[in-house]
C-alpha cells in the first residue's frame, strides 16, 4: 500500500472530543505525531496500537516531522498527526499536507472540535443570537510570531460589534482591550475567558471588557486560553425565527394565528426604523 498521513483534529482538550474517524485513524497507524504540550495524552493512549511509535512533535522542526512522512511514503506507513482543536485553525497543516501530497502519500484532514466552539458549550452560550450577532469573527492579536495580513487588525473586526472569538493572544491583553475598545465595543461588553476548556484543570469565567486585563493577571491566564467578546454573550429574550410557530419552511407548515403575529411584529419593526 502507499503510505498515508491523516492530519486529525484531537478536539480542544478532553479525550472523548475526538471524534469517531479520528480516533479510527489513530487505532489504524503504525505512526502517532502528536504535541503533548497540546493534546491530552489520554487521546492518543486510548486509541493507538501497542505497537504504535509514538512520536512528540513538541521538539520537531518541519523538516523533522517531514522525515517520519517520507519514511511513510518509502515503507508504505500509516501515520495519524495528530493536532489540538481543529486542524484548519492555526495547525500550521497546509506546509505539512502539501509536503505529503509531494511525498506521494494519500493525505486527508479529519475535522475536530475547535476550541472556540468548545468554550462556547461550556459556558452554556450560542454565538450567534437573532437580532444581536448573526456573525463570528475568528482571530488573534497581532504581534506574536505571525505578522498580521494588511487589514486583519482586531479593530477594524470589532466595528462590527458581533461576536469575535480570539485565540493566541492572551499574554497581550493590555493591548488586545486597546484594540476592542478601539473598535467600539463599550466597557461593559461581556467576555468570556476559557482557560484549557475541556482539560481536568479548566477556568471558565464571565468578565467585561474593563475587567478583562485585570482578571487575566490574576489568574495568570498566558497560555491555553481564549476569549469570546461580544453582546451576543449576555443577551437573552430574542426568538429564533425558524422555530417561531408562525414561520414555515419544507419541513413544517406555520400557525396560521402565530403567522399573522409574526407578520404584525416584523411590521412594527420595519415602521420602527
Ligand atoms: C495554535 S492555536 C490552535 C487552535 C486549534 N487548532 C483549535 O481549533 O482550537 C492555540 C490557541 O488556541 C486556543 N486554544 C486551544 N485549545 C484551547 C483550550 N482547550 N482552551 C482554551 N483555548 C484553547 C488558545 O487561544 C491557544 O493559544
Amino acid at each position: 500500500m502507499n503510505g498515508r498521513v491523516s492530519f486529525i483534529g484531537a478536539g480542544p482538550g478532553a479525550a472523548d472530543l475526538i471524534t469517531m474517524r479520528g480516533a479510527n485513524r489513530i487505532a489504524e497507524a503504525d505512526i502517532v505525531v502528536w504535541a503533548a504540550s497540546l493534546v491530552e495524552e489520554q487521546c492518543v493512549r486510548d486509541h493507538a496500537r501497542a505497537d504504535a511509535e509514538i512520536v512528540d512533535s513538541s521538539q520537531l522542526t518541519h523538516d523533522d516531522v517531514v522525515e517520519t512522512y517520507r519514511r511513510a511514503a518509502r515503507d508504505g506507513l500509516a501515520v495519524a498527526r495528530v493536532h489540538s482543536g481543529d486542524p484548519s485553525l492555526w495547525g500550521a497543516v497546509q506546509e505539512q499536507y502539501d509536503s505529503a501530497e509531494q511525498l506521494g502519500l494519500e493525505t486527508e484532514i479529519v475535522p475536530g472540535v475547535a476550541a472556540f466552539s468548545a468554550a462556547a458549550a461550556v459556558a452554556g452560550r450560542e454565538l450567534t443570537v437573532p437580532e444581536v450577532a448573526q456573525s463570528v469573527v475568528l482571530t488573534r492579536l497581532e504581534g506574536g510570531k505571525t505578522p498580521m495580513p494588511e487589514g486583519e487588525r482586531i479593530r477594524e473586526f470589532a466595528k462590527h460589534g458581533t461576536t469575535m472569538a480570539i485565540f493566541l493572544s492572551a499574554a497581550r491583553t493590555g493591548q488586545l482591550v486597546t484594540e476592542l475598545t478601539a473598535g467600539g465595543y463599550p466597557p461593559d461588553t461581556p467576555v468570556i475567558v476559557a482557560y484549557k476548556t475541556t482539560w481536568p484543570d479548566e477556568l471558565t469565567l464571565h468578565t467585561t471588557l474593563d475587567e478583562l486585563a485585570a482578571v487575566v493577571k490574576e489568574h495568570k491566564l498566558w497560555r491555553h486560553t481564549l476569549f469570546l467578546v461580544g453582546p451576543g454573550l449576555c443577551a437573552g429574550g430574542t426568538r429564533s425565527h425558524l422555530y417561531h410557530a408562525g414561520h414555515f419552511h419544507t419541513y413544517r407548515k406555520a400557525d396560521p394565528q402565530a403567522r399573522r403575529e409574526l407578520r404584525a411584529q416584523r411590521g412594527a419593526a420595519r415602521a420602527a426604523e
